[in-house]
Formats: structure tokens, C-alpha cells, sequence
């Protein structure tokens, strides 16, 4: 019996890192057991589907708050309807026409570019505002990273 108990021992410490008798170790055993498992799972799944997985926990969701990077645009936008700063409030804006927050003084640039705000001109705007709308008195040079930039348009989407 007891050389018996030692080689199963030996066979399922290769599996379950633990070998004993006591409830906490079985326990642990099975978590050890329950994450080689998961392991195994992904490694089958193969890299695709790791990579996913990691992009998806990158993901950003609005309802969290602003994304990082509207730090940069809050120093002159509050996201706050009716809360003119340097520049308008961005509430509500995306789907309206540029130019058309209410007490908002625009350039006559803005007013006269014809744009509304969707994922496009959003994205064109924030990446090189005086290319889109030469003219604009909005003073920001760009934002170079389209992540960045996806996040934020996302961000005043849900606005
Ligand atoms: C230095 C201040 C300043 C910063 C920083 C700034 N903006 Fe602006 N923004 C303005 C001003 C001023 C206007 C009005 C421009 C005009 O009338 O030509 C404006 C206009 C806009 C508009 C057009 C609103 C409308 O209803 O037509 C959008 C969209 C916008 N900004 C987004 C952003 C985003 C996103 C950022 C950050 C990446 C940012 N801005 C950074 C000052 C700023």
C-alpha cells in the first residue's frame, strides 16, 4: 500500500504540483489542475485568439470615463452640456453640424466648413484640425495616434 500511494504520488506531482492528504493541498491541487487546464485550452485555441483576448482588455469602453488621452482636450472642452471653456462643450456634438454649439463663439471657419461630426471628419479633425478647417482657432497641433483618437471620438460619441 504505501509504495503504491508513492508511485501514484509521484505520477500526479507531475500534474498537481502537491501531494498530501489535507483538504487545503487537494485543494490547491485542483486549482493547480483547473489552470493547466485553461492553459492548455488557450494554447490549443492557438496565438489568434490570444491576441484577440489581450486587445479585447485593452479595449476601451466609454462608460469608464474619458479615455487618457482627452486629457488633452479638456484643458479648453468640458464634456459637460451648456459648459463653453476656450472651446465648446463637446456634448451632443457628434451627428450635428461643426459650428453650431449654443453660446459658443466659432471662427467663421468652423461655421462656413460644412462638416458634421461622425467617425470620419471626427478623426481627420483631432488628427490635423488646421488641414480640415484652415482657419479654426482651436490652437491644438493634432494627435498623431489613431488609437488615441478612436478612443476619444468613442468618448464623445457616448457625450
Ligand atoms: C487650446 C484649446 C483647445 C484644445 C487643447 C482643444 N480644442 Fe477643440 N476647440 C477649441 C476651440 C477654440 C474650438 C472652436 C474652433 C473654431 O471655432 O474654429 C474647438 C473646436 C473643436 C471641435 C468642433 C466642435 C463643433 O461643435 O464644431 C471639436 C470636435 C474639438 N474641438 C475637439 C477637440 C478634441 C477632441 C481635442 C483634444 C484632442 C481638442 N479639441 C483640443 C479649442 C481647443
Amino acid at each position: 500500500m504505501k509504495i503504491q500511494n508513492l508511485v501514484t504520488c509521484s505520477i500526479m506531482a507531475g500534474v498537481l504540483a502537491a501531494c498530501g492528504g489535507g483538504a487545503s493541498e487537494e485543494a490547491e491541487g485542483s486549482a493547480a489542475s483547473q489552470t493547466a487546464e485553461g492553459d492548455t485550452a488557450n494554447a490549443a485555441a492557438g496565438n489568434g485568439s490570444m491576441a484577440q483576448a489581450s486587445d479585447e482588455a485593452a479595449a476601451y469602453d466609454p462608460a469608464s470615463g474619458p479615455p487618457k488621452a482627452f486629457a488633452q482636450c479638456s484643458i479648453c472642452h468640458s464634456a459637460e452640456p451648456g459648459k463653453n471653456m476656450i472651446g465648446p462643450s463637446l456634448a451632443g456634438i457628434y451627428g450635428e453640424k461643426a459650428g453650431d454649439v449654443e453660446g459658443f463663439n466659432f471662427s467663421p471657419a468652423m461655421m462656413k466648413s460644412g462638416l458634421v461630426w461622425d467617425d470620419e471628419t471626427l478623426d481627420a479633425y483631432i488628427e490635423n484640425p488646421r488641414k480640415v478647417v484652415p482657419g479654426t482657432r482651436m490652437s491644438y497641433a493634432g494627435m498623431k495616434n489613431p488609437e488615441m483618437r478612436q478612443q476619444i471620438i468613442e468618448y464623445i460619441k457616448s457625450l
